[in-house]
């Protein structure tokens, strides 16, 4: 099969090539791949250590070439969305009937690709925050790929959102018409006591975020984008003067189980036009190089595809 595969001569560190087709394993199914999306994590975070020749990707969207061999998952023909540690960058992955939803037929497939790490973090972090009608929630890093679902998500919950970017001036307009009722250009000017963070950025930004939460409230620290370490000054922990019981948690989406339901109620909403997949470049995957050096570079603000095959 063809597939990206690591090269570190290459531009960005992927280039075109040919590898193995994988062998699933009994509770997984053969899937061929039409779109994959990129993610900041894994194109600033994993190519550069990875092993030359290995074919990584977390987001695939396809059909199932090949049902799994234990009878669980979808038969073959179906068109589903797929989650995994590595093997989505290819024109066939092998993948966990755990870790896929069924798409509604003649979704745009491309759109689909988003959804794995960018909609279900999103997903799976309000959830952690807990209820959100009636409440504050605050998203920073608003304009990538996991920000722009979290905003539309907590809108759609109920909650009042305010979303945090470098550059709201710019990027402020596409952020309320995500659903956000405020846009600040950093979590210090926040000015209402928060129920919830989604954090995708870390470090400064964290610390600050942390300081509006009200009494109860739950900061989910999703992203490190920022590279930046986290210090609390004294007190800033203290529980007097209505801080009582505010929490920090991390998050990993590998560690959430169950989470091929979420990718099939995700996928239901964006074929349905309920959710926007948050597109801000799509080409065929040996361009590969322009969208990571682009998300590298903090120029791409949301998801780029890439058309496999
Ligand atoms: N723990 C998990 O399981 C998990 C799952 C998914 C994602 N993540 C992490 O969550 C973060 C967001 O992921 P993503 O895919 O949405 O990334 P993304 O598309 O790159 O978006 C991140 C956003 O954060 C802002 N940002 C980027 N660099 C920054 C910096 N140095 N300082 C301040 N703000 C910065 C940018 O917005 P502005 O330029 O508009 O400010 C950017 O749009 C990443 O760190 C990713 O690795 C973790």
């Amino acid at each position: 099969m063809r597939a990206l595969l690591v090269d570190p001569t290459a531009p960005a560190g992927l280039r075109l090539g040919a590898a193995p087709d994988p062998e699933p394993a009994p509770h997984q199914a053969l899937v061929r791949v039409a779109a994959t999306s990129l993610n900041y994590g894994e194109v600033a975070g994993v190519v550069p250590g990875a092993e030359p020749g290995a074919v990584l990707g977390w987001d695939a969207a396809g059909h199932i070439e090949r049902a799994a061999a234990d009878g669980s998952g979808p038969p073959v023909g179906t068109p589903v969305v797929t989650l995994g540690e590595a093997g989505g960058w290819a024109e066939l992955r092998a993948v966990d009937t755990g870790f896929m939803g069924v798409v509604p037929d003649g979704a745009d497939l491309g759109a689909i690709s988003t959804i794995p790490v960018a909609g279900a973090s999103a997903l799976r972090a309000l959830h952690r925050v807990g209820p959100l009608l009636g409440r504050r929630i605050l998203v920073t890093g608003a304009t990538g790929g996991v920000g722009r679902y979290a905003v539309q998500l907590a809108r759609r919950g109920g909650a009042y959102v305010v979303a945090s970017t470098g550059d709201p001036g710019a990027r402020g307009e596409s952020l309320r018409a995500l659903g956000a009722h405020a846009v600040v250009g950093d979590p210090g000017e926040v000015d209402v006591p928060l129920d919830g963070v989604v954090d995708l950025v870390g470090g400064r930004q964290l610390v600050a975020a942390y300081e509006k939460l009200a009494a109860g409230g739950v900061l989910v620290a999703v992203g490190h984008s920022g590279g930046d370490d986290e210090h609390f000054a004294h007190g800033v922990l203290y529980g007097d003067q209505g801080r009582h019981d505010r929490a920090i948690v991390s998050f990993h989406l590998l560690g959430c189980r169950g989470l091929g339901r979420d990718l099939e109620w995700l996928a239901g909403e964006v074929a349905g036009g309920r959710l926007d997949a948050g597109e801000a470049w799509r080409g065929a995957w040996g361009e590969a190089g322009a969208a990571v050096a682009a998300l590298r570079g903090r120029r791409l603000h949301g998801k780029a595809v890439l058309e496999v095959g």
